[in-house]
């Protein structure tokens, strides 16, 4: 898009915006341009914070699905537009709730915690809920003679239980953007640049894993890139993080690990849709009461760890 458009776009969102008593809110993964108009861009956790703080009348979630359930579930006097309905998260839907109360039969004392990307009725089915960026400290504040259920990511969930030390029972999910990397495409990028150090998030394989130099949420590895001083780095996770590590290092080198970095769904929101959804109040995200009810405990319970 050239960039009198995309001006053109900005003018026509803010004074949509003003109109409508919004804010935006973005994840990293956005297109560049959507995290450029945003009033804030941030991980899952920051997102979520800024969701339940807000005052505004209107949340424009730019992000997928299991997002704007969470900020409609956090604000629910306010109302939640995900400009691009079909904006979902392969992973979220690889959990169904059903499952998960077959799994709890089977392990009646076990403690549940499910990771912020699943659908509102699998967090209501939940104790606790986590991001990438807290998962291990969660596992470190339930009793050690429990047994601990993890949905759906079974890479995080194996990330995290070797961080805390512990057995957790975990569920085959999986993100497909983060799970295509494999350890030899590591290798074989790290064989084109020796010095730089690896950053990866915490849904690559644990093969991968083990092969970098950090690990964390979105937000951890900006940063970790910030406040480290070497010259390159090889980022493992979806390309739209690369947006702002390039604005804020303008002197580092920074190399996407793999093509295979794209979350489609991520890109699904562009400028033309946000203006629709502000202009129309659509799509509205809703949860009904008696699930959103039980689903924020487990929520709220996950912005106490920070
Ligand atoms: P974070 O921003 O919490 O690191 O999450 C990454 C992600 O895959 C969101 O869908
Ligand atoms: Fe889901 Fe992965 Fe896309 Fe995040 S990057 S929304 S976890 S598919």
């Amino acid at each position: 898009m050239n960039k009198s458009m995309t001006q053109q776009y900005y003018k026509e969102i803010n004074r949509l915006k003003k109109e409508r008593n919004a804010i935006i809110l973005a994840h990293y993964y956005q297109r560049p341009e959507v995290q450029d108009i945003a009033d804030y861009v941030g991980d899952s956790f920051g997102l979520a914070q800024k969701a339940a703080e807000s005052d505004a009348d209107v949340i424009v979630f730019c992000g997928v699905h299991f997002m704007a359930e969470s900020a409609a579930i956090l604000a629910p006097s306010k109302k939640v537009l995900l400009p691009e309905e079909g904006a979902g998260c392969p992973m979220a839907d690889m959990a169904d709730a059903e499952d998960l109360v077959k799994l709890k039969k089977r392990n009646p004392d076990a403690v549940v915690v499910s990771y912020v990307n699943t659908t509102a009725a699998v967090k209501a089915e939940s104790d606790y809920c986590c991001t990438s960026s807290n998962a291990v400290k969660i596992f470190n504040m339930i009793e050690v003679d429990k047994d601990i259920i993890f949905v759906p990511d079974k890479n995080l969930g194996d990330y995290a239980a070797k961080q805390a030390n512990r057995e957790v029972i975990l569920w085959p999910g999986y993100c497909n953007t983060h799970d295509a990397v494999l350890a030899e495409d590591i290798i074989e990028i790290k064989n084109k640049y020796p010095d730089a150090k690896v950053v990866a998030h915490p849904e690559c394989r644990p093969e991968v894993l083990e092969i970098s130099d950090y690990v964390g949420s979105t937000a951890k590895m900006i940063r970790f890139i910030s406040e480290t001083d070497y010259k390159q780095y090889i980022v493992v996770t979806e390309m739209g993080l690369l947006h702002p590590l390039r604005k804020d290092n303008p002197e580092k080198e920074l190399i996407l690990a793999s093509k295979k970095l794209v979350c489609p769904n991520m890109k699904l929101t562009t400028l033309s849709k946000l203006v629709k959804s502000l202009e129309d109040l659509t799509p509205v995200i809703k949860v009904d009461e008696e699930t959103a009810k039980k689903a924020r405990v487990a929520l709220e319970r996950m912005l106490k760890v920070i």
